[in-house]
């Protein structure tokens, strides 16, 4: 057989070419392109080749070389595409799946989501309003004095080129928002995340959770307050636990009151989370005071109320006993994983 029908043979034979993966693929690869392959031989046998015929025959040899390779990227593209790798041969459909890692709630949302779980059974609705506000609804609409302390730069994080626009340091501007919208019966709360300009350590953090409560109607009175925060501490903490209220001042509640809780890490006898005293401090609370009202367009001669705001942070340590504030915004996932059988 001359070259030029042994070339010719050779250019049908690779018209047909068929693998069906990887593997046979590569053996034809091998077969036609590679170093001691079909091509690389013809080239050998070409240098024997008489000149006249040269011209011809080197035509040929490279249509059989382009078109080899053309039909070997051809079925390595449509081997692709129906995804029959070698690997995809050895894969057995029987075995389970990996399982999928999911996340978990932060504990901060556990418990919030806990509280508005617990006020919304007695009645109460979610509002909230925005952490970037003014002075108006943080402080002014909330009856604070011009030179009262909170407005100092020390506590309160301002935007310098607009003294008028503030991070809320209480989600206490949030009563303002709703009043001025609605008129009574109200009764809200308001779940937040508020800021203060202090140095983070392990006991203070320049942004923290609050939740708020309002309640306006026409007969308020500090009983409903006590008992309704009495009902939350029990639902929270457990039947057994005692609340305290002690006197206090806030400018926007009058009388005002701060609640402690009996301390459910040592059951009341003392421990270092209470500081030995038995009890701890959760939430701040009192009779809206008339003026805070009627800043807000409610006649204060008709409708009365009570306000509370509770510290997240402080409640779910208690509950799950975290000593140090940074960790609530670490984001260290060995801490939560922590609460995974919570979530
Ligand atoms: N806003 C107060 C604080 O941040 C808490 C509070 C809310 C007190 C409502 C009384 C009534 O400390």
């Amino acid at each position: 057989m001359d070259l030029k029908t042994k070339i010719e043979n050779l250019l049908k034979e690779v018209e047909e070419l068929k693998a069906s993966n990887d593997k046979e693929l590569e053996v034809l690869r091998i077969k036609y392109l590679s170093k001691k392959g079909v091509v690389s031989e013809l080239m050998n046998e070409f240098r024997t080749v008489a000149p006249e015929a040269k011209k011809e025959i080197g035509i040929c040899i490279n249509k059989l070389k382009t078109e080899a390779l053309a039909k070997i990227n051809g079925i390595r593209e449509q081997l692709l595409a129906a995804n029959v790798t070698e690997s995809a041969e050895n894969l057995d459909l029987t075995r389970t799946a990996y399982p999928i890692p999911l996340g978990t709630r932060h504990p901060i949302s556990l418990v919030k989501n806990e509280i508005i779980d617990i006020f919304s059974r007695l009645g109460f609705c979610l509002a909230d309003g925005p952490e970037i506000e003014d002075d108006w609804h943080v402080f002014s609409s909330m009856n604070f004095p011009a030179d009262h302390p909170a407005r100092d730069m020390q506590d309160t994080f301002f935007i310098e080129a607009h003294p008028d626009i503030i991070l809320r340091t209480h989600t206490s501007s949030v009563q303002s928002r709703v009043m001025e919208k609605q008129q009574p019966p109200i009764r809200v709360i308001c779940p937040g995340r508020v800021y203060r300009n202090e140095t983070i350590s392990a006991r203070a953090h320049c942004f923290f959770h609050q939740v708020e409560g309002l309640y306006v109607d026409e007969k308020v009175s500090f009983a409903d307050l006590k008992q309704v925060l009495l009902l939350f501490a029990q639902e929270m903490f457990g039947k057994d636990t005692k609340i305290r209220l002690r006197p206090s001042y806030f400018p926007f509640t009058e009388p005002s009151a701060e609640m402690d809780i009996s301390c459910n890490i040592c059951g009341g006898t003392g421990c270092s989370f209470c500081k030995h005293t038995g009890w701890v401090e959760i939430l701040g609370c009192g009779m809206v005071d008339p003026a805070v009202l009627d800043a807000c367009g409610i006649d204060s001669s008709k409708y009365m109320g009570y306000a509370f705001g509770l510290g997240v942070e402080r409640i779910t340590n208690l509950k799950y006993q975290i000593k140090d504030l940074r960790m609530f915004s670490e984001n260290d996932q060995r801490f939560l994983e922590e609460f995974i059988a919570a979530n």
